[in-house]
């Protein structure tokens, strides 16, 4: 898709419950900064995730729990100006939801008025019902996010695979039962097992987009730095690289370094010149005062 060109198809909240009830495969995936977004944007990807991983892969912190919304929003105001198509939604940072329902909606509000958000996203089952239905009266899509929900990194006790047991998956379901029935258009489903993940894509006519559940959810996200081989972590039993993008700039810099150190960058090609009349000019002048 050519991001000049004023044909481009825009996609919106309709356009990706649509795409479930046609049983097409949606595909989302992260960006932080203007070229991420434009790559992203410009291969068709249809949905563009600012997310708080944002805090691991690009700002170096150990956990999403540190990333403050004033980051969230100055990352999101770049992707927005490379993203002509994609549907573009963004994380709540942990902390920016967790006080009241008023807090999480002042952020919100930010995060569409100034950063051009079209959606947000925030973690938690059934219990954030009530802000995904303040957020919805406030006219701003939700997407939920349940299963691993890496904001909770410290009441987990780890990145843990969720809903394992026959307890668990049954709260995960009402979870995502809660959420649809509360209003968000679409939910993400982190790291659950498969088979639990195919039930609640059945059961729900809101998209499921996975990340870790398999591949029978409607739709699957992963981090833009993970699919690209950018990413410093482990990578996810999950996780495909599709690149190995870390491999190709290293060997970039070792080359820039070399063609430095032994005098081939730049070349007199990539050197600006005087003109003709200059240069004998020059050389008249250095002539003549010797
Ligand atoms: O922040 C993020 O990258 C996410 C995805 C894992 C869905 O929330």
């Amino acid at each position: 898709m050519d991001p000049n060109s004023t044909a481009v198809s825009k996609i919106t909240v309709p356009v990706i419950l649509e795409q479930k009830l046609r049983g097409e495969k949606i595909t989302c995936l992260t960006a932080y900064d203007y070229p991420t977004a434009r790559l992203v944007d410009e291969a068709g990807i249809e949905m563009i995730l600012v997310g708080d991983s944002l805090a691991q892969v690009v700002l170096g912190y150990d956990s999403t729990v540190p990333v403050t919304v004033d980051e969230m929003l100055h990352h999101l105001k770049a992707v927005r100006r490379g993203v002509r198509h994609a549907l573009l939604v963004v994380d709540l940072p942990y902390g920016s939801y967790h006080v009241n329902n008023e807090k999480a909606l002042d952020s919100a509000i930010r995060f569409v008025k100034e950063g051009g958000a079209e959606a947000v996203k925030f973690e938690g089952g059934g219990k954030r019902a009530p802000l995904v239905r303040t957020m919805v009266e406030a006219q701003i899509p939700v997407v939920g996010h349940i299963g691993l929900t890496p904001q909770s990194v410290n009441a987990l006790g780890g990145y843990k695979v969720q809903g394992r047991t026959l307890d668990a998956a049954t709260e995960l379901v009402a979870d995502a039962e809660a959420l649809e029935e509360a209003g968000a258009f679409a939910l993400v489903l982190e790291g659950i097992p498969r088979e639990l993940a195919a039930i609640i894509t059945r059961r729900l006519r809101i998209p499921t987009i996975g990340i870790g559940a398999g591949p029978d959810c409607d739709g699957q996200v992963l981090v833009f730095h993970d699919l690209a081989g950018l990413s410093y972590n482990a990578p996810a039993k999950f996780v495909r690289s599709y690149a190995n993008l870390r491999e190709v700039l290293h060997q970039a810099l070792i080359n820039f370094r070399a063609d430095v150190g032994g005098g081939c960058y730049p070349g007199d090609s990539e050197s600006y010149h005087w003109s003709t009349a200059v240069s004998q000019q020059f050389e008249k002048e250095t002539a003549r005062t010797g």
